[in-house]
Protein backbone atom coordinates (compact mmCIF):
# COMPACT_ATOMS: atom_id res chain seq x y z
CA UNK A 1 0.00 0.00 0.00
CA UNK A 2 2.53 2.51 1.01
CA UNK A 3 4.74 1.58 -2.34
CA UNK A 4 1.56 1.86 -4.35
CA UNK A 5 1.44 5.59 -2.54
CA UNK A 6 4.31 6.26 -3.38
CA UNK A 7 3.74 5.40 -6.70
CA UNK A 8 1.10 7.37 -7.34
CA UNK A 9 2.64 10.31 -6.01
CA UNK A 10 5.34 9.73 -8.41
CA UNK A 11 3.57 8.79 -11.36
CA UNK A 12 1.71 12.61 -10.87
CA UNK A 13 5.10 13.94 -11.36
CA UNK A 14 6.60 12.11 -13.83
CA UNK A 15 4.08 10.46 -15.63
CA UNK A 16 5.23 7.06 -15.14
CA UNK A 17 5.76 4.31 -12.04
CA UNK A 18 8.14 4.75 -10.06
CA UNK A 19 9.24 0.84 -9.50
CA UNK A 20 10.68 -0.81 -12.01
CA UNK A 21 9.00 -3.55 -11.12
CA UNK A 22 5.53 -2.60 -11.72
CA UNK A 23 5.81 -2.43 -15.27
CA UNK A 24 5.95 -5.73 -15.93
CA UNK A 25 2.35 -5.78 -13.86
CA UNK A 26 0.62 -3.28 -15.68
CA UNK A 27 -0.32 -2.96 -19.31
CA UNK A 28 -1.13 0.39 -20.35
CA UNK A 29 -4.25 1.28 -22.60
CA UNK A 30 -1.58 2.46 -24.94
CA UNK A 31 1.64 3.33 -25.68
CA UNK A 32 3.56 5.19 -28.42
CA UNK A 33 6.78 4.58 -30.11
CA UNK A 34 10.16 6.02 -28.53
CA UNK A 35 11.58 9.10 -30.72
CA UNK A 36 14.81 7.90 -32.63
CA UNK A 37 18.18 9.28 -30.98
CA UNK A 38 20.34 10.42 -32.88
CA UNK A 39 24.23 11.73 -32.16
CA UNK A 40 24.23 14.51 -29.88
CA UNK A 41 27.30 16.13 -31.96
CA UNK A 42 30.28 18.59 -30.65
CA UNK A 43 28.53 21.92 -30.01
CA UNK A 44 26.53 20.99 -26.73
CA UNK A 45 27.77 23.29 -24.20
CA UNK A 46 25.81 25.51 -20.95
CA UNK A 47 22.81 27.47 -21.90
CA UNK A 48 20.20 29.78 -20.54
CA UNK A 49 16.78 29.09 -19.53
CA UNK A 50 15.10 31.01 -21.92
CA UNK A 51 12.03 30.72 -24.20
CA UNK A 52 12.83 33.40 -26.80
CA UNK A 53 16.57 31.66 -27.60
CA UNK A 54 17.86 33.93 -30.67
CA UNK A 55 19.98 36.11 -29.03
CA UNK A 56 20.11 38.67 -31.53
CA UNK A 57 20.97 36.25 -34.55
CA UNK A 58 19.14 37.55 -37.68
CA UNK A 59 17.34 34.68 -39.07
CA UNK A 60 13.31 33.55 -40.00
CA UNK A 61 11.50 32.55 -36.88
CA UNK A 62 10.64 29.62 -35.74
CA UNK A 63 8.25 29.18 -33.07
CA UNK A 64 9.29 25.44 -32.07
CA UNK A 65 6.72 23.82 -29.81
CA UNK A 66 7.87 20.49 -28.32
CA UNK A 67 5.64 17.91 -25.90
CA UNK A 68 7.77 14.98 -24.24
CA UNK A 69 5.52 11.88 -23.81
CA UNK A 70 6.09 8.94 -21.93
CA UNK A 71 6.81 6.07 -24.59
CA UNK A 72 5.10 3.97 -22.10
CA UNK A 73 1.86 5.23 -21.29
CA UNK A 74 2.08 8.23 -24.02
CA UNK A 75 1.21 10.74 -21.82
CA UNK A 76 3.12 13.90 -21.11
CA UNK A 77 5.69 14.07 -18.76
CA UNK A 78 6.08 17.37 -16.52
CA UNK A 79 9.44 19.02 -15.09
CA UNK A 80 11.66 17.16 -18.22
CA UNK A 81 14.48 19.34 -19.38
CA UNK A 82 14.68 20.26 -22.83
CA UNK A 83 17.34 22.06 -24.50
CA UNK A 84 18.42 22.84 -28.09
CA UNK A 85 20.77 24.41 -29.87
CA UNK A 86 21.10 25.02 -33.59
CA UNK A 87 23.78 27.23 -35.81
CA UNK A 88 22.80 30.23 -37.47
CA UNK A 89 22.10 31.19 -41.01
CA UNK A 90 25.48 31.30 -41.76
CA UNK A 91 26.21 27.57 -40.26
CA UNK A 92 28.00 29.06 -37.29
CA UNK A 93 26.84 27.48 -33.69
CA UNK A 94 27.25 30.11 -30.26
CA UNK A 95 29.84 29.68 -28.13
CA UNK A 96 33.06 27.17 -29.29
CA UNK A 97 35.33 27.12 -31.69
CA UNK A 98 33.62 26.65 -35.33
CA UNK A 99 35.17 24.03 -37.52
CA UNK A 100 35.24 24.22 -41.62
CA UNK A 101 35.06 20.70 -42.93
CA UNK A 102 36.04 20.10 -46.83
CA UNK A 103 33.32 19.61 -48.75
CA UNK A 104 34.72 16.84 -50.84
CA UNK A 105 35.82 15.16 -47.91
CA UNK A 106 34.53 15.87 -45.00
CA UNK A 107 37.30 16.07 -43.49
CA UNK A 108 38.16 19.39 -40.80
CA UNK A 109 39.80 21.68 -43.11
CA UNK A 110 40.34 24.95 -40.62
CA UNK A 111 38.62 26.87 -38.34
CA UNK A 112 35.82 29.18 -38.75
CA UNK A 113 33.88 31.29 -36.18
CA UNK A 114 35.28 30.99 -32.76
CA UNK A 115 32.00 32.20 -30.73
CA UNK A 116 33.02 31.13 -27.57
CA UNK A 117 30.98 33.93 -25.14
CA UNK A 118 28.12 33.80 -26.91
CA UNK A 119 24.91 32.13 -26.31
CA UNK A 120 22.73 32.74 -29.56
CA UNK A 121 20.60 29.92 -30.96
CA UNK A 122 20.55 27.92 -27.53
CA UNK A 123 18.27 27.54 -24.68
CA UNK A 124 16.59 25.02 -22.29
CA UNK A 125 13.72 25.17 -20.14
CA UNK A 126 10.93 22.50 -18.06
CA UNK A 127 7.81 20.90 -19.36
CA UNK A 128 4.68 22.26 -18.05
CA UNK A 129 2.00 20.11 -16.51
CA UNK A 130 0.98 19.34 -20.72
CA UNK A 131 4.70 18.05 -21.17
CA UNK A 132 5.12 21.58 -23.48
CA UNK A 133 7.87 23.80 -24.04
CA UNK A 134 7.48 26.73 -26.28
CA UNK A 135 10.96 27.74 -27.77
CA UNK A 136 11.20 31.35 -30.36
CA UNK A 137 14.42 30.01 -32.41
CA UNK A 138 15.00 30.47 -35.84
CA UNK A 139 15.21 28.31 -38.97
CA UNK A 140 18.77 26.43 -38.68
CA UNK A 141 21.12 27.53 -42.34
CA UNK A 142 23.01 24.84 -42.86
CA UNK A 143 27.27 23.31 -42.67
CA UNK A 144 29.10 21.24 -44.28
CA UNK A 145 28.17 17.52 -44.01
CA UNK A 146 24.71 17.76 -42.82
CA UNK A 147 21.31 18.49 -43.60
CA UNK A 148 19.30 21.62 -41.68
CA UNK A 149 18.99 20.83 -38.03
CA UNK A 150 18.01 21.42 -34.59
CA UNK A 151 19.74 19.76 -31.71
CA UNK A 152 17.21 18.41 -28.92
CA UNK A 153 18.30 17.02 -25.49
CA UNK A 154 15.79 15.97 -23.20
CA UNK A 155 16.68 15.14 -19.72
CA UNK A 156 14.35 13.62 -17.02
CA UNK A 157 14.71 12.65 -13.33
CA UNK A 158 16.53 9.57 -11.85
CA UNK A 159 15.71 6.61 -14.08
CA UNK A 160 15.09 7.89 -17.19
CA UNK A 161 17.47 7.94 -20.02
CA UNK A 162 18.30 11.09 -21.53
CA UNK A 163 17.11 11.72 -24.91
CA UNK A 164 19.49 13.47 -27.50
CA UNK A 165 18.25 13.52 -31.21
CA UNK A 166 17.73 15.98 -33.51
CA UNK A 167 14.80 17.64 -35.88
CA UNK A 168 14.67 18.77 -39.49
CA UNK A 169 13.46 21.55 -41.77
CA UNK A 170 10.63 20.89 -44.32
CA UNK A 171 12.70 20.81 -47.83
CA UNK A 172 10.12 23.21 -49.31
CA UNK A 173 10.65 25.40 -46.29
CA UNK A 174 14.47 25.15 -46.42
CA UNK A 175 14.55 25.92 -49.97
CA UNK A 176 12.56 29.80 -49.16
CA UNK A 177 14.36 30.47 -46.33
CA UNK A 178 17.70 30.23 -47.56
CA UNK A 179 17.20 31.74 -50.78
CA UNK A 180 16.85 35.35 -48.95
CA UNK A 181 17.78 37.39 -46.20
CA UNK A 182 20.63 36.87 -43.69
CA UNK A 183 20.53 33.15 -45.59
CA UNK A 184 21.20 34.01 -49.28
CA UNK A 185 24.72 34.88 -49.21
CA UNK A 186 24.96 31.08 -47.80
CA UNK A 187 23.48 29.72 -51.15
CA UNK A 188 21.05 26.70 -51.09
CA UNK A 189 21.87 23.40 -48.76
CA UNK A 190 24.22 21.25 -51.31
CA UNK A 191 24.04 18.65 -48.93
CA UNK A 192 21.73 15.61 -49.36
CA UNK A 193 20.08 13.23 -47.61
CA UNK A 194 22.39 10.55 -48.83
CA UNK A 195 25.31 12.57 -48.38
CA UNK A 196 24.55 14.05 -44.60
CA UNK A 197 26.87 12.64 -42.07
CA UNK A 198 24.56 11.34 -39.80
CA UNK A 199 21.28 9.88 -41.48
CA UNK A 200 23.62 8.48 -44.67
CA UNK A 201 20.75 8.23 -47.01
CA UNK A 202 17.81 6.85 -44.67
CA UNK A 203 15.03 9.21 -46.09
CA UNK A 204 12.82 7.27 -42.84
CA UNK A 205 14.83 8.58 -40.37
CA UNK A 206 14.15 12.00 -41.58
CA UNK A 207 10.64 11.73 -41.63
CA UNK A 208 10.71 10.66 -38.96
CA UNK A 209 12.12 13.85 -37.29
CA UNK A 210 11.49 16.59 -39.35
CA UNK A 211 9.12 19.54 -37.88
CA UNK A 212 5.75 19.70 -38.83
CA UNK A 213 5.31 23.58 -39.53
CA UNK A 214 3.26 26.39 -40.60
CA UNK A 215 3.43 29.74 -41.55
CA UNK A 216 3.12 31.97 -38.68
CA UNK A 217 3.63 36.44 -39.41
CA UNK A 218 7.22 36.63 -40.92
CA UNK A 219 8.40 33.09 -40.10
CA UNK A 220 7.10 29.58 -38.96
CA UNK A 221 5.00 27.68 -36.14
CA UNK A 222 6.67 24.36 -35.72
CA UNK A 223 5.25 21.17 -33.25
CA UNK A 224 7.10 18.12 -32.64
CA UNK A 225 6.66 15.15 -30.23
CA UNK A 226 9.10 13.33 -28.04
CA UNK A 227 8.45 10.12 -26.69
CA UNK A 228 11.04 8.71 -24.12
CA UNK A 229 11.45 5.94 -22.14
CA UNK A 230 12.57 5.41 -18.49
FE1 LIG B 1 24.64 20.23 -35.58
Amino acid sequence: MIAGSLGAILAGKFGRLYAASNDGLFVPPQSCKETLRLTQGPYLTESPLRSDVRGGREGVPLRLRLQVLDHYYCSPVEGVLVEIWSCDAQGIYSNVQNIIFDYETTERSGFAEDTRGTDFLRGHQFTDANGEVEFLTNIPGWYAGRLPHIHVRTVAAREWTALDTQLFIPRDIERRVFASGAYASHGQNPWTIERDLVVKGNQEIVDELTISMEEEGEGFAGDFTIAMTG
